[in-house]
């Protein structure tokens, strides 16, 4: 091609322009699927399904149907009269009726349409339209998903039967005094979410939720330089942060010197989505939380807690002095004005996008715990891809004892 060749069928080119320093000509972005799409049959979804993962809190799991959505999936959560919950596909295996409108008895839920009766593990018990009540219906299973209940969640595996892991355990739930008890929530978040009792999900994906987990630094500026101190002050100080690998996942640890003496915070992520944050208040010793990013979807996330706590304090979940206020309100009661003004984790989260485009990033020295948390979920991706069992889906992930923690000397 000559230098006067002004062909249409070239590829436009803006090399050059782009170093000009402008806008123009920047390639659209793009997200990094591999690490956010979860699914069925993608390479994180299927990752995601070696894990169990909280569904719902056990103390609102009724014989009232309710819709949940996880990793893609339209799912039915309901209790049977017998007290057994369950969880199956949303849509019967009949001719397609949302189970959301059957009606649960003792052996299961009822589709509303013709009446077929199917148990928690999927199974047609009846078929009252069918001759005989229906003689053939162990032909037809309802798509169900196993279920357990620990620390007051009911925990979900939509994996392989066959690969499925135990349910893990964590040493700081376990063993409760007789002055404790065990709170939990299916809204947990730190400065807002943007959801309420009604709406638990937030629109963007669990990955930069997870992320910020291991990102010690906003800490610094968005919640205590940036509009004022949303934890406590003395977080503003500008810590000595090293990362580390650590049982199945990544944890910090990040040192300050405060007026009651260095303080060494330990911050912890889990495979596939399990954050650990020590108390915000800076309580002392081991963190008494923990939390999963759950998908809902590619684009969307719901937080389940749970936290150890003393029966004589306020209510971890709804304690104002753990939220951060600004003058006067909390996240719910600012107007879109005071957001502006205090922006907290959902403003600096959710703006990202539903998923940030990974290609425009310009990572830097503190994204350190970021590119260590992709990396290992991408090895560990690749790990299911070859037929193997990703860390912390087997008995490794059985107990898990935990290392974050506000640790003063
Ligand atoms: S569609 Fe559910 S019983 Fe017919
Ligand atoms: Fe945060």
């Amino acid at each position: 091609m000559n230098e006067q060749d002004t062909s249409t069928t070239q590829p436009i080119r803006f090399v050059g322009k782009r170093q000009q320093g402008g806008g123009y000509g920047k390639p659209p972005g793009r997200s990094d699927d591999f690490l956010t799409q979860v699914e069925p049959g993608t390479p994180c979804g299927e990752f995601m399904r070696r894990y169990w993962h909280p569904v719902g809190v056990s103390s609102k799991v009724t014989t009232d149907p309710a819709r949940v959505r996880i990793l893609g999936e339209n799912l039915i959560l309901f209790r049977d009269g017998q007290g057994k919950a369950g969880l199956l596909h949303e849509h019967c295996a009949h001719r397609g009726t949302s189970l959301y409108y059957g009606k649960v008895e003792n052996e299961g839920i009822r589709c509303c349409y013709h009446g077929w009766l199917f148990a928690v593990d999927g199974s047609c018990v009846e078929q009252p339209c069918e001759p005989g009540g229906g003689q053939h219906r162990d032909k037809c299973r309802q798509p169900w998903y196993p279920v357990q209940e620990r620390y007051g969640l009911v925990f979900a595996y939509m994996g392989p039967l066959d690969a499925m892991p135990p349910l893990p355990q964590y040493d700081v739930l376990e063993d409760l005094g007789a002055d404790e008890e065990l709170q939990q929530e299916d809204k947990s978040f730190y400065i807002g979410g943007g959801v309420s009792q009604d709406k638990p999900v937030a629109p963007y994906s669990w990955l930069q939720n997870f992320e910020n987990v291991m990102d010690p630094f906003h800490v610094v500026i968005l919640h205590s330089r940036f509009s004022g101190v949303q934890f406590r002050e003395q977080m503003a100080a500008m810590p000595a942060v090293e990362w580390e690998q650590c049982d199945h996942g990544v944890m910090y640890r990040s040192v300050r010197q405060t007026k009651e003496g260095t303080l060494t915070r330990i911050t912890q992520t889990l495979l596939p989505n399990v954050r650990i944050v020590p108390s915000i208040e800076l309580a002392p010793g081991q963190g008494r939380e923990v939390a999963w990013l759950v998908p809902v979807d590619s684009h969307h996330h719901r937080t389940f807690g749970v936290a150890r706590v003393l029966k004589s304090e306020d209510p971890l979940y709804s304690r104002r002095s753990r939220m951060a206020v600004f003058e006067g309100k909390t996240w719910w009661e600012m107007t879109e004005d005071e957001h502006k003004r205090f922006p907290g984790d959902y403003e600096a989260q959710s703006t990202q996008g539903s998923i940030p485009a990974h290609s425009d990033e310009h990572l830097a020295t503190s994204d350190k715990g970021l590119v260590m948390l992709r990396r290992m979920l991408a090895r560990q991706i690749r790990v299911v891809q070859e037929g193997g069992t990703p860390e912390g889906a087997g008995q490794d992930g059985a107990m898990v004892s935990v290392k974050a923690g506000n640790f003063f000397e």
